[in-house]
């Protein structure tokens, strides 16, 4: 029988897709990627199990991605400062390229000759897994049910899950849709795509409102070794912890909220709005921490490869030869980025209140208007006049 590898959520579409791959004649491999949007939190792991089996799926993975996905995805993306179109910090889009990876990996081991997922055809995702996956192996076929297939709304496939007794919770209304990953929680579709919209509160999973009444600021010290962070406040954490914790604390005090009218790959705007908190604080500290030990012709030139690797990742180029150049430039840059920033966080803001690096060109003697003044005041007058010199002329 041939084989496909599903990246299978446990949700609705996904669930029907195992069923229709199967009545194509397809023999159906599960793969679920855990990548800390709360697996074995509101169901466990069991019952997504049980319920890719009871669509007809002939075997189900599951496997705990999270240390990958941070060590080799959102390290290099945090090092590289990139965020998208200002606002967007990448976490559904990093995530895409590792699930690829593990499908193709997946399918090499069950000899599958395709992959499949249950991407529409109008998004940015099903480009991330497509391109991947043809990056990493050309010859596997590719199936996306959802571009294709018969049912024209949630209804029809309600109605065919049911038919077939696929245990699907329908008693939930689905008010957005909406990607969850350890890095953020992008949410959109439903009342939001009404740009007159204020998002409503109960949009938001992980942040509470600026506005709560949490009246004290918080703050947090985070400590970088060679661009990655390493502590908080002191004390060591895993990675997964530390961003763990952030998000906790971050989200209390409602950062890492923004809200987009982005531009897709595909060609078509759309409006979205995320939630990372961690990933708001590390940007942060990380970007504060450069501020002091990157030389200007470094610092400048660094931000034009964070808007390009920005869009790298977001139009699906995570295995492209210009990523990979970039990396290793972004690595380049990271060698002094050691120190710590303290942030202040206080209803929805996030601002550095303290800098420290061993490794800081922040030289008080040089900048002082102070008595301890070292820089020779005389000098500035012939630099300006050659600087100037031409525009006079
Ligand atoms: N706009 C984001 C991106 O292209 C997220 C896409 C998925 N969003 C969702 N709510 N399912 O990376």
């Amino acid at each position: 029988m041939k084989k496909v590898v599903l990246a299978y959520s446990g949700g609705l579409d996904t669930s029907c897709i195992v069923k229709w791959l199967t009545d194509q004649g397809w023999g159906v491999v599960c793969f679920v990627a855990d990548l800390g949007q709360g697996l074995g939190k509101g169901e466990d792991l069991g019952t997504i199990e049980k319920r890719a089996m009871a669509a007809g799926a002939l075997k189900v993975y599951i496997k705990d991605l999270q240390k990958e996905f941070l060590d080799d995805f959102i390290v290099p993306a945090l090092k590289a400062g990139a965020v998208y179109e200002g606002k967007y910090l990448l976490a559904t889009a990093l995530g895409r390229p590792l699930i690829a990876k593990h499908l193709v990996a997946i399918a090499h081991k069950e000899k599958a000759e395709a992959i499949a997922h249950g991407c529409t055809g109008k998004g940015n995702d099903q480009v991330r897994f497509e391109v991947t996956a043809g990056i990493l192996d050309p010859k596997l076929e590719i199936i996306a049910p959802v571009r294709i297939w018969e049912f024209k709304s949630r209804d029809e496939e309600i109605n065919y899950a049911q038919m077939h007794n696929i245990p699907i919770d329908v008693t939930k209304k689905k008010p957005y849709s909406i990607d969850r990953n350890i890095w953020g929680i992008s949410i959109e579709a439903g009342i939001l795509e009404d740009l007159a919209n204020e998002p409503p509160e109960d949009a938001y999973m992980i942040t509470k409102s600026p506005t709560h009444q949490v009246t004290y600021p918080k703050y947090v010290e985070v400590y970088f070794e060679e661009g990655i962070p390493k502590k908080i406040d002191g004390k060591s954490y895993s990675l997964k912890n530390l961003v763990v914790h952030l998000n906790e604390v971050g989200g209390l005090h409602g950062v890492g909220r923004s809200d987009l009218v982005e531009n897709r790959l595909v060609g078509i705007k759309s409006r979205e709005i995320y939630e990372a908190p961690a990933a708001t604080i590390l940007h942060t500290a990380h970007k504060e921490l450069e501020c002091l030990v990157l030389d200007r012709e470094l610092a400048h030139f660094k931000e034009i490869i964070s808007l390009r690797y920005s869009e790298l990742v977001y139009n699906g180029l995570w295995y492209s030869p210009l990523k990979e150049a970039l990396d290793a430039f972004v690595q380049s840059t990271q060698k002094n980025v050691t120190g710590s920033i303290k942030l202040k966080l206080f209803k929805g803001s996030c601002v550095a209140v303290s800098r420290k690096s061993v490794n800081s060109l922040y030289k008080k003697e040089l900048s002082t208007y102070g008595a301890e003044d070292k820089f020779d005041q005389s000098l500035a007058e012939g630099f300006i006049k050659i600087w100037g010199m031409p525009y006079k002329k």
